[in-house]
């Protein structure tokens, strides 16, 4: 059949699709695929159907491509797409709602306050860090990259922090910072059939894995094995826990933060379109497992449904 490889999109995670999306499209084609780029920024996505497409290889970003609203369109055109459905998507857009379903079954994350423009008065902005402690994370919970992410140390930087934020998204989540280690996890399948790869320790520059020590940067260290045993295996069952609690399929990546002090971790959130740049955590996590880049996109394809 013909695939569609969707990429690109109008999120502010564009250019990270776009990335993504080209080497879903050359490892396909190198293993016989008869697949095509389709951004949907560029073209009506009934077009899909027009064009014979009879599978789609979700490869954007970020709202519109990864918060389950393309997942209900494609649904509707009757075309199989790869991934979590509409539900989990939609849920894992959102870090604040992510956090809220991980909180019913008592799941690790950092204690949080989630605050609407409204709410977000110069009074209440500093009373944050007395509620939080300092350093607070300040996020606008539906975007990914770390997009519009803000570490404030101090007061001072909370204003700011939260006009970066409010650029993106209307109501903002404030977490309390855990010191790290940073650690990510992917998960492959479904429910009971789930498997949880390798745990990835990130060391960026600086201590910090923003949008540049993600995909520009070379010196930003991604290791395996760096934990001891039991606690890799504690990290992968929270993560299954996780990934099923939200009910996403296919595949997708948590990541976490390590407590210093304990190394307890904390549950950040759930990708459900991860990354497949050359920088990206999945494919060097399958490949720790002897799973290649393209027998990935493969095995991902073969799991589209509707
Ligand atoms: N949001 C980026 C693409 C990731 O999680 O890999
Ligand atoms: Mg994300």
């Amino acid at each position: 059949g013909k695939v569609a490889v969707l990429l690109g999109g109008g999120s502010a995670e564009r250019p990270v699709s776009l990335m993504s999306g080209n080497g879903v499209l050359a490892a396909l084609r190198a293993v016989g695929v008869d697949a095509h780029a389709f951004d949907p920024a560029e073209r009506p996505l009934q077009a899909l159907q027009a064009d014979g497409f009879d599978r789609a290889f979700i490869a954007l970003h970020g709202r519109g491509g990864e918060d389950g609203t393309l997942q209900g369109a494609l649904e509707w055109l009757g075309i199989p797409y790869t991934g979590s459905g509409v539900t989990a998507s939609g849920v894992a857009m959102d870090k604040t709602m992510t956090k809220r379903v991980w909180g019913t079954e008592g799941l690790p994350t950092p204690p949080y306050l989630a605050l609407a423009r409204a709410e977000l008065t110069r009074e209440r902005i500093r009373q944050i860090p007395d509620e939080l402690g300092l350093p607070v994370i300040v996020k606008p919970p539906h975007e990914g990259s770390s997009i519009g992410i803000t570490k404030a140390v101090g007061y001072s930087d909370m204003q700011g922090a939260v006009d970066l934020a409010l650029g993106f998204d209307d109501e903002l989540l404030f977490e309390q910072c855990i010191d790290g280690p940073e650690v990510t996890c992917a998960v492959l399948g479904q429910g009971e059939s789930a498997v949880a790869l390798p745990v990835v320790e990130i060391r960026a520059a600086g201590g910090d894995y923003s949008y540049e020590n993600k995909y520009v940067s070379n010196d930003t260290q991604y290791l395996f094995g760096t934990l001891p045993a039991a606690l890799e295996a504690e990290i992968q069952q929270l993560v299954l826990k996780a990934y099923r609690l939200l009910g996403c399929r296919g595949w997708g990546r948590a990541d976490l933060m390590l407590r210093k002090a304990d190394m307890k971790p904390f549950l950040l959130e759930m990708n459900t379109s991860p990354g497949m740049t050359s920088h990206s955590l999945v494919p060097k996590a399958a490949q720790a497992v002897g799973i290649a880049y393209p027998q990935l996109c493969l095995w991902l394809l073969a799991q589209a449904r509707l």
